[in-house]
């Protein structure tokens, strides 16, 4: 994979070195954040799933008949199940995912449940510009289904760039997105901290790519996993500090790494239902509606152009 080797390279070349948190999905990484998913510690998933369950009566009729539903990082399609009997005769859903190993396999079962919904996965990577592995007609209901914070893992001007494309390119009509809420710090923390270690395996998934894909030479005992919040940016970043001095080697590249380094991994930002309009506004939509939990832990928002 010549993107990712690129990046890598890119990424390792800097000063405050960093790797893109979208290279932690490969099928075997997808499998470890299906896990993180059902993990005590990481509330989101749970939290939002009972948000879409106690109103997806509300939430399909605001997409309308005859949708054409398209998921970015569509993962494990669990939650898109949980509204789509309840919607009025959707057309299409289109599952994208930067793992096509994991989309396939994963829509597999889902062809069978939905026999008249048009079910086709397709192999994306949403951060890059490239072109649609699929056509859209500006007149179809097309509707973006965007859970699970995903958009958490953009800064608050790459959110707007895509929430914009979302419009211009896939011909968005309405986005329904799932957003991580401000909340204690603790409860943040160790959402990204686990004490079975699920989400360090994650986070070190990376290094193990790099060694397999890339033939790095990457000892994965010198790595410890870091989750931290960020007050002023208002986000928990992940990193991987290195516990002693070492030297990694990628296909002809050598990188020093000194001891107490840090690599930058991931960034997921956290929002209010307030500074998530107004990103929103800045992209062109308006909110219609959201939807938190009692806890004010989550908050799923569906969004309407505002012509
Ligand atoms: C899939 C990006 C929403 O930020 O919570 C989970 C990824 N990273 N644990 C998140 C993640 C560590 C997750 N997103």
């Amino acid at each position: 994979m010549k993107s990712f080797l690129q990046d890598v390279n890119l990424g390792l070349g800097k000063k405050n070195k960093k790797l893109s948190s979208k290279w932690f999905y490969d099928f075997h990484g997808s499998k470890i954040f299906e896990q993180i998913t059902r993990l005590k510690e990481y509330y989101p998933t749970r939290t939002e799933i009972k948000i879409l369950k106690d109103n997806k009566i509300e939430i399909a009729k605001r997409i309308g008949k005859s949708a054409v539903l398209i998921e970015p990082g569509a993962g494990d399609i669990k939650k898109i199940g949980i509204f789509l009997s309840s919607l009025d005769e959707p057309k299409k859903y289109i599952p994208l995912d930067i793992s096509e190993d994991y989309i396939t396999k994963i829509s597999k079962g889902f062809r069978k449940k939905y026999p008249k919904v048009a079910i086709t996965p397709k192999g994306y990577d949403f951060s890059k510009n490239n072109k649609l592995p699929f056509k859209i007609n500006s007149s179809e209901n097309v509707t973006i289904f965007f859970p699970g914070s995903t958009i958490g893992n953009f800064d608050s001007k790459d959110a707007v760039k895509f929430l914009k494309k979302l419009k211009s390119k896939f011909k968005a009509k309405k986005i329904i997105v799932g957003v991580d809420l401000i909340k204690d710090i603790p409860t943040l923390i160790s959402a990204y901290n686990d004490k079975k270690g699920i989400t360090a395996k994650f986070n070190k998934n990376i290094l193990k790519r790099i060694n397999t894909e890339l033939g790095g030479d990457i000892n994965l005992n010198y790595y410890k996993h870091l989750a931290i919040y960020n007050k002023s940016k208002k986000r928990i970043e992940m990193r991987l500090k290195s516990i002693k001095k070492n030297n990694i080697k990628i296909n002809g590249s050598k990188y020093l790494i000194k001891k107490n380094e840090e690599i930058h991994t991931e960034n997921s930002h956290k929002y209010t239902v307030k500074s998530f309009k107004k990103l929103a506004n800045q992209a062109g939509w308006k909110i219609g509606k959201t939807w938190v939990d009692d806890k004010k832990l989550f908050s799923v928002h569906c969004l309407d152009l505002s012509s």
